[in-house]
C-alpha cells in the first residue's frame, strides 16, 4: 500500500473504471467523481471505492471534495465523447469538456493539487499526414469533440507555464476489450464503437453491423484503426501518475497498439472468437473518416516503460466477448 489518494473523474465509465481497478491493484486509494450521465454505479460498487455522484462543473462540490479528501492527483476521464453529437450540438461539448475541465483545474489550484492525468484523443490530430502518427504530428481536429480535447491540452500547457501545474496527456486511439478477469467491460449507451457493435450483433441484439466504406485504398477496402486494450490503457495511466508523482515534467503520450486492424478483419476475427454468424451492411463512407488511423506509442514505451500485454486482436475480442455474454445473460 502507498498513502496516495487519487481522484478519478468519470470512474464509473468504461476506461475510468478500468483505471480505478489498475490503481487499486497498484495500492492507491481512489475516490470516484461521476455524474452517472453515462456511467454505471454498479461498476464502482464492484470496485469497492468511494463514489461521489456529481459534476465537474460544480465548483462548490469540488471545493468540499478537496477539503474532505487528501487527494494527491487527479485522473480526468469525465467528458462527452460522441463525435457525431459534437457536430450537431457543439455547445454541449465545449461546456462539459472544456468549461467543466477548467472548473476542475481551478478547484485543484485552489486546493494546491497540481498533478493531472488527462484523457485526450487521437481525434486532436484530425486527418493524418503520416502514419503511424507521432506525438509531434500537427493537431488539426475536424470536429468539436477533438477540438474540445485540444483546448484542454492547450490549457494544461499554459497552466504549467504560469502555475507550475504538471500534467500527462494521453492521446488514445480506439480503446477496446475488457478486464481479462471479467469484472469490468464496455457498456456505452448509445453504442458507437465497432467492437461492441459487432459483438452485440453476434449476440442477436442487433440485426447487422454497418461497414462505412468498402472502397478505401487499404488491403480489403475497409478502414484501418488502432485498437488498444483497455487494461493496457489503464496500466499506462498508473505509470503516467507515477511519472508525475516522481516530480517529472508535463508531457504527452500516444497510447495505441501500433498495429492497425481493418473493419473487415475485426468482423472476421469476431466470427472466429464467437463462433457466430455476423451479418454486415455495406454503407457509404462517412465524411471525415480517414482510411488509416494508427499511432506510434514508442514514446510511452521508452519514457514510461509501458509494455502493452494484449496487442493481439483475438485477445481483445475474447475478453470483450466474455464480458458481453455475461452482461447480456
Ligand atoms: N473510448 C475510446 O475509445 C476513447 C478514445 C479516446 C479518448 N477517450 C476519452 O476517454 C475518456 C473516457 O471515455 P469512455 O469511453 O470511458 O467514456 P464513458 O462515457 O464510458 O465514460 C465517461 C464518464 O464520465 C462521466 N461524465 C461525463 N461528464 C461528466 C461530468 N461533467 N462530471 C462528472 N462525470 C462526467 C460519464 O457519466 C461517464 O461515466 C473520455 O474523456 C473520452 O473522451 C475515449
Amino acid at each position: 500500500m502507498n498513502n496516495e489518494t487519487i481522484l478519478v473523474t468519470g470512474g464509473a465509465g468504461y476506461i475510468g473504471s478500468h483505471a480505478v481497478l489498475a490503481l487499486k491493484c497498484a495500492g492507491y486509494d481512489v475516490v470516484v467523481l461521476d455524474n452517472l450521465v453515462y456511467g454505471h454505479r454498479e461498476l464502482v460498487e464492484l470496485l469497492e471505492v468511494k463514489l461521489i455522484v456529481g459534476d465537474t462543473s460544480d465548483r462548490t462540490l469540488l471545493d468540499n471534495l478537496f477539503a474532505n479528501h487528501n487527494i494527491s492527483a487527479v485522473m480526468h476521464f469525465a467528458a462527452y465523447a460522441y463525435v457525431g453529437e459534437s457536430v450537431t450540438d457543439p455547445s454541449k461539448y465545449y461546456r462539459n469538456n472544456v468549461i467543466g475541465t477548467l472548473t476542475l483545474l481551478d478547484a485543484m489550484m485552489a486546493a494546491s493539487i497540481k498533478k493531472f492525468v488527462f484523457s485526450s484523443t487521437c481525434a486532436t490530430y484530425g486527418i493524418p499526414e503520416t502514419v503511424p502518427i507521432p506525438e509531434n504530428h500537427p493537431q488539426n481536429p475536424i470536429n468539436p469533440y477533438g477540438a474540445s480535447k485540444l483546448m484542454v491540452e492547450r490549457m494544461l500547457s499554459d497552466f504549467d507555464t504560469a502555475y507550475d501545474f504538471k500534467s500527462v496527456c494521453f492521446r488514445y486511439f480506439n480503446a477496446a476489450g475488457a478486464d481479462p478477469n471479467g469484472l469490468l467491460g464496455e457498456d456505452h449507451n448509445p453504442e458507437t464503437h465497432l467492437i461492441p457493435l459487432v459483438l452485440q450483433t453476434a449476440l442477436g441484439k442487433r440485426e447487422s453491423v454497418s461497414i462505412f466504406g468498402t472502397d478505401y485504398d487499404t488491403s480489403d477496402g475497409t478502414c484501418i484503426r488502432d485498437y488498444i486494450h483497455v487494461t493496457d490503457l489503464a496500466n499506462a495511466h498508473v505509470l503516467g501518475l507515477e511519472y508525475l508523482l516522481q516530480g517529472k515534467d508535463s508531457t504527452v503520450f500516444n497510447l495505441g497498439n501500433g498495429n492497425g486492424f481493418s473493419v473487415q478483419e475485426v468482423i472476421e476475427t469476431a466470427k472466429e472468437v464467437t463462433g457466430k454468424e455476423i451479418k454486415v451492411q455495406k454503407c457509404d463512407r462517412r465524411p471525415g473518416d480517414p482510411p488509416i488511423l494508427v499511432g506510434s506509442s514508442d514514446k510511452a514505451r521508452t519514457i514510461l516503460g509501458w509494455q502493452p500485454q494484449y496487442c493481439d486482436l483475438k485477445d481483445i475480442l475474447s475478453h470483450a466477448w466474455e464480458w458481453h455474454q455475461n452482461r447480456h445473460a
